[in-house]
């Protein structure tokens, strides 16, 4: 494949709003990157090019059977006006993997980190500057074949998209209320739960929306057989600290293999925490909450980086975890996380990646 990325320049460049002004995923930056797939041909003819709407055929594939994958990573602003990526390599790994779940093409990781270097370094500008913002870069693929056929696509689209971001906490980091979901499930053995692909999140739209109307801010997913053990957080793993001791589900291919879990989980282990990585049931969650032992959850992602949980509720049992307020680990966690990943404090693990 020629790796040359060809820049077509926008011509009439749009102002990016203003950091007071940032809110999530409703804005977009002036340029995005494309890149074809043929069978045939492999993967050909990267490019940057103006932002734009896609002209799609619709007997295209994804607008069917939702061959579809997508990643989501972001850029930060340095006080000293650097440009820093978190582990974009480990966002390449993922969705190779997420590909290859989904009967679609591989990519080589090193293009994939690459492309979305080049995206930003265009739309530099657009990196907002203010503590906690971010530009946020959403790599994606879609199955192009014009066939209503099910079958995997012989044609993709590979695009990069980037919006500018508010910080994800105005007034400092708060803890959230979560819904035990005890009758719809996300994923289950041997399903798509690893993968980063459309249908999971259209699938758990409807439990949301359902906890949304009842008060809560998000759902906490049990496993698809018998709704027993502890699976993610809508967009985020989750953690518990019990009785000293911090434990996460294991990743057995129903959810999302996190990078902030881990980052989380090595810098846990560098603090000198015992972290478990294993099944973990609802009940022993509720049973340490009963003891006194449950001190803190949280939840781990891209979009919050570390989300305390203040209350959980699962069936007619509602947990007020550490007072409903953040606990000292998921604190300190978020400070070195936003520290690394902004430049403001010392990148031991080599996380970064300048732009
Ligand atoms: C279902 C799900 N789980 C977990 C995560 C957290 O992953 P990461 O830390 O890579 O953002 C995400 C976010 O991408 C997600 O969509």
């Amino acid at each position: 494949m020629d790796k040359n990325i060809r820049i077509e320049k926008c011509e009439d460049r749009q102002e990016p709003p203003k950091d007071e002004e940032l809110s999530f995923g409703r804005t977009f930056t002036d340029h995005m990157f494309v890149m074809d797939y043929e069978e045939e041909q492999g993967w050909y003819d990267p490019r940057i090019v103006p932002y734009s709407p896609l002209e799609i055929d619709p007997a295209a594939a994804f607008c069917h059977y939702g061959q579809t994958t997508f990643e989501g990573l972001k850029a930060y602003r340095t006080e000293d006006d650097r440009i820093l990526l978190f582990r974009p390599e480990k966002n390449a790994e993922r969705f190779n993997n997420s590909n290859e779940r989904m009967c679609i093409c591989q990519m080589d990781p090193d293009f994939f980190v690459e492309a979305v270097k080049k995206t930003v370094q265009v739309d530099k500008n657009w990196v907002p500057a203010k503590p906690g913002t971010a530009l946020y870069i959403r790599p994606f693929t879609i199955a192009t074949e014009i066939y209503l056929g099910l079958k995997p696509s012989s044609r993709y689209k590979f695009i990069i998209i980037m919006s500018p971001v508010a910080a994800y906490y105005d007034q400092g980091i708060k803890p959230t209320k979560i819904y035990v979901e005890t009758d719809f499930v996300r994923a289950s053995k041997g399903g798509t739960g690893m993968a980063k692909t459309g249908g999971n999140y259209a699938g758990s739209l409807k439990a949301q929306a359902e906890a949304a109307e009842m008060g809560y801010d998000e759902v906490l997913w049990l496993d698809g057989n018998n709704r027993e053990f502890v699976e993610e957080v809508g967009a985020m793993n989750v953690f518990f600290k019990i009785n000293g001791k911090i434990i996460t589900p294991s990743l057995e291919g129903t959810i999302l293999p996190g990078i902030t879990r881990d980052s989380v989980i090595t810098i846990l282990e560098d603090w000198g925490m015992e972290v478990e990585e294993r099944k973990i049931k609802i009940e022993e969650v509720a049973e340490a909450y009963k003891s006194g032992d449950l001190e803190e959850a949280f939840g781990t992602g891209t979009a919050a980086i570390i989300s305390p949980i203040g209350t959980l509720s699962w069936q007619d049992m509602e947990m007020e975890i550490n007072n409903g307020e953040t606990g000292e680990v998921a604190s300190k966690l978020y400070d070195k996380l936003i520290g690394i990943q902004t430049g403001k404090i010392e990148d031991p693990y080599d996380w970064t990646v300048e732009v």
